[in-house]
């Protein structure tokens, strides 16, 4: 026995503190072509950036945007940690990403649209049309009662009459909150309570994966969810995919719905002045996952995060208002919102917007689009990166497309792939910027600067100018730069792209990214309030980040964050469960994947009919994303005595993994019940360690 429980220690030990993930890589340099042209080349930036330079020295960045009346304060911590930015200005958001190019740029793209039918000609937007189409929407929403300070919901699939309808928001001072096309109508419901939406955005239909995909059915879902939840929902404005010909078969609602197209021809050529709005008035909310069961808003206020996003737009992806760049994510997400809408179009970028699926209808579409256009800067995640990889790893090779940069974001990139990347698809000519950030925190914390760092494949490299990171172990004690050790990694520092709050839930923020590490909750001293960031990491000796994935709980699939709790609390809507146990599985493909584990209620038999009614349920509550690879029926969950129930040791039985010793469970004999319904009588357990993530899965109570 005292043998085991030094092994088991060790085992812990070796767990918690040791990246085991994958061995220290070589460096790549970046191309001297592609320095030559770098819009941030000087390394002395880093200095300017030094900490003891903090705040004023992000003045740079808001010196990158117009503003109606300037700001008295760079950084106004009396409400720490509630941090106000350039406080004291007036600026306008929608006025720097459109109106202020005009003179310069009216005739260049802003965006180019490519719908996904491939026989479907581009669409090009060009900053002219972006300003007279934006101009007649924020006419059209005053006219509909909306004003600044309201929320408005979107549910709006990849297509310009997003970022359009996000540009009349801004200009007004209305809130938006894009929840993601792929979401459920109960899961966009439920963030229409939250934020309290009177109105709702969306469209009739959209095309995905060869399909003309029936889209308004899910806003009388959403409607109907915030109404049960407490929240009305006066009016349903349907942009049509097809203008002037509606194309989905759910009826539109007599005195609810309303066309957009229709209500436009009332305000052709109208136009409203941007209105100037103070610095830290919030630009939109974006729900995310976490711990609880319950999706929380992140606020984004319009100054401090433009200026971000503008500024990392320019110096890190090295956007260049000549540059044709693409990327390839959803604004659904944050990055969307950061690296399609607002960072480009303040940089006065022409930005591809592609309504589909990579791979539709074959791996060589993306290298298609990218030498039709003319794409030099593209930006997409690691799982597009495997799925095209997978498909066509020699499809990059007959388009003669050339790519000065590259980005991946999202999730971890294994090495192999990234040299893929970098040697098909970028052809060897490219740079790579890895860049870790979250839907908190604007925009890029950590990444290499393209033109100054060598890359190094499965790190994301060091710090943003003006980010400066510590990792803490549980005790609050710095882990030391190159001991190899894994802990929690932070932000010592506030910086301008950083979330104003969680929508309606001042506490939640506090506890969420600050109780840990903050000893003095009265402190109006930034340097008090460390930001954790939810994430495991080791810093290298040189300096540079690998990160090992969330801490709290959160599955990362497919480069989207699913809560634990969300996924079982839809398992739990199916009547004949008693409970339900979630756990993340590595996925060649999507880096993790949800595999579910379900006890029946007494008397209930085992049918394949329970798994598909759990499988529809996480599609119904959630989205199609949330769909678990297996659902297995047990006989009892693998519980401790206090009744919780082991979720490592279930994530150890999917990963094939040894489950360790279950001694102490309150019931040990059913762990083996359950390997064997999983791996088959025979073992299949490989002794590779499990990924960091995966390891401490279960541990947040
Ligand atoms: C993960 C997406 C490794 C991380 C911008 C983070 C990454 C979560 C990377 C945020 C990266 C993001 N390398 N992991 N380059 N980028 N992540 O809020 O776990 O959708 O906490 O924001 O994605 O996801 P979110």
């Amino acid at each position: 026995m005292a043998k085991t429980i030094a092994k088991q220690e060790l085992t812990e030990v070796s767990e918690a503190q040791i990246a085991v993930h994958w061995k220290e890589e070589e460096y790549y340099q970046p191309a001297e072509k592609f320095k030559a042209q770098a819009n941030m080349r000087d390394p002395r930036i880093f200095d300017q950036f030094g900490l003891d330079r903090f705040p004023d020295c992000f003045k740079a960045y808001a010196d990158m945007l117009t503003w109606f009346e300037p700001y008295r304060t760079v950084l106004d911590t009396s409400d720490a940690p509630f941090w106000k930015w350039f406080a004291g200005g007036k600026i306008n958001a929608s006025y720097n990403c459109v109106d202020r190019h005009l003179d310069k740029y009216k005739s260049k793209a802003a965006f180019i649209f490519v719908p996904e039918p491939e026989k479907e000609p581009d669409v090009t937007i060009t900053y002219q049309e972006l300003y007279d189409r934006v101009n007649e929407v924020a006419v059209l929403l005053r006219g509909v009662g909306l004003k600044a300070g309201d929320r408005v919901t979107f549910h709006m699939p990849m297509v310009p009459e997003l970022p359009i309808t996000m540009l009349a928001c801004a200009r007004l001072g209305i809130i938006h909150s894009q929840v993601f096309g792929g979401f459920s109508g109960q899961a966009c419901g439920s963030r229409i309570q939250d934020s309290g939406s009177r109105v709702l955005i969306t469209m009739d239909s959209y095309w995905r994966n060869g399909s003309l995909v029936d889209h308004k059915v899910n806003a009388d879902i959403a409607v109907k969810t915030a109404k049960d939840l407490g929240q009305d929902v006066d009016k349903v404005l349907v942009w049509q995919r097809y203008p002037g010909r509606y194309s989905a078969k759910t009826p539109m609602v007599s005195g609810r719905d309303f066309f957009v197209n229709d209500l436009l021809k009332d305000y052709k050529g109208k136009k409203v002045d941007p209105a100037a709005l103070p610095s830290e008035a919030p630009l939109f909310l974006m729900y995310s996952s976490g711990t609880t069961g319950k999706p929380k808003g992140a606020q984004h206020g319009i100054a401090g995060y433009l200026a971000y996003v503008t500024a990392t737009s320019q110096w890190i992806l090295d956007i260049h208002p000549e540059d044709i760049y693409w990327c390839m994510a959803d604004i659904g997400w944050i990055t969307g919102h950061s690296y399609i809408v607002y960072g480009p179009l303040a940089s006065a970028a022409t930005s591809v917007l592609y309504e589909g699926v990579p791979t539709f209808p074959d791996a060589g579409r993306p290298w298609r689009i990218a030498e039709r256009l003319g794409v030099n800067i593209f930006h997409t995640a690691p799982t597009a990166i495997r799925m095209l990889r997978k498909l066509g790893p020699q499809e990059p090779r007959k388009y003669k497309y050339h790519f000065k940069s590259m980005t991946t974001v999202g999730e971890p990139i294994e090495p192999e792939a990234w040299r893929w990347y970098y040697d098909e698809v970028g052809k060897r000519e490219a740079v790579i910027t890895d860049t870790w950030w979250m839907t908190e925190t604007g925009g890029f914390l950590a990444t290499t600067m393209p033109a100054i760092h060598p890359m190094k494949p499965g790190s994301c490299g060091p710090a943003a100018p003006g980010i400066h990171p510590v990792i803490y172990d549980e005790t609050g004690a710095e882990v030391a730069k190159g001991s190899g050790k894994a802990g929690n990694i932070c932000i010592r520092n506030p910086w301008p792209g950083i979330m104003q709050t969680i929508w309606g839930d001042r506490d939640r923020y506090v506890k969420t990214y600050f109780s840990k590490y903050n000893k003095n909750p009265k402190s109006k001293d930034w340097r008090d309030w460390p930001f954790l960031c939810g994430d495991g990491a080791v810093q290298a000796a040189d300096g540079y980040y690998r990160i090992l994935g969330r801490i709290d709980d959160v599955i990362n699939v497919a480069g989207h964050r699913l809560g634990t709790k969300e996924i079982e609390s839809a398992c739990l809507t199916v009547p004949e469960i008693a409970e339900a146990a979630v756990v993340p599985v590595q996925d060649e493909v999507k880096g993790r994947v949800p595999e579910v584990y379900v006890a029946l209620k007494p008397g209930v038999p085992p049918t394949q009919d329970v798994i598909d009614r759990v499988i529809k349920a996480n599609e119904e509550v959630i989205g199609k994303i949330a769909r678990p690879k297996h659902v297995y029926i047990v006989p009892d969950m693998p519980k401790t005595r206090s009744g919780k129930i082991m979720r490592r040791v279930l994530a150890a039985i999917s990963n094939r993994r040894d489950v360790g010793d279950v001694t102490t469970l309150a019931n040990p004999d059913v762990v083996e019940q359950i390997r064997v319904m999983v791996q088959g009588k025979d073992t299949t357990t490989t002794h590779e360690a499990l990924p960091e993530d995966i390891a401490k899965f279960g541990q947040v109570e």
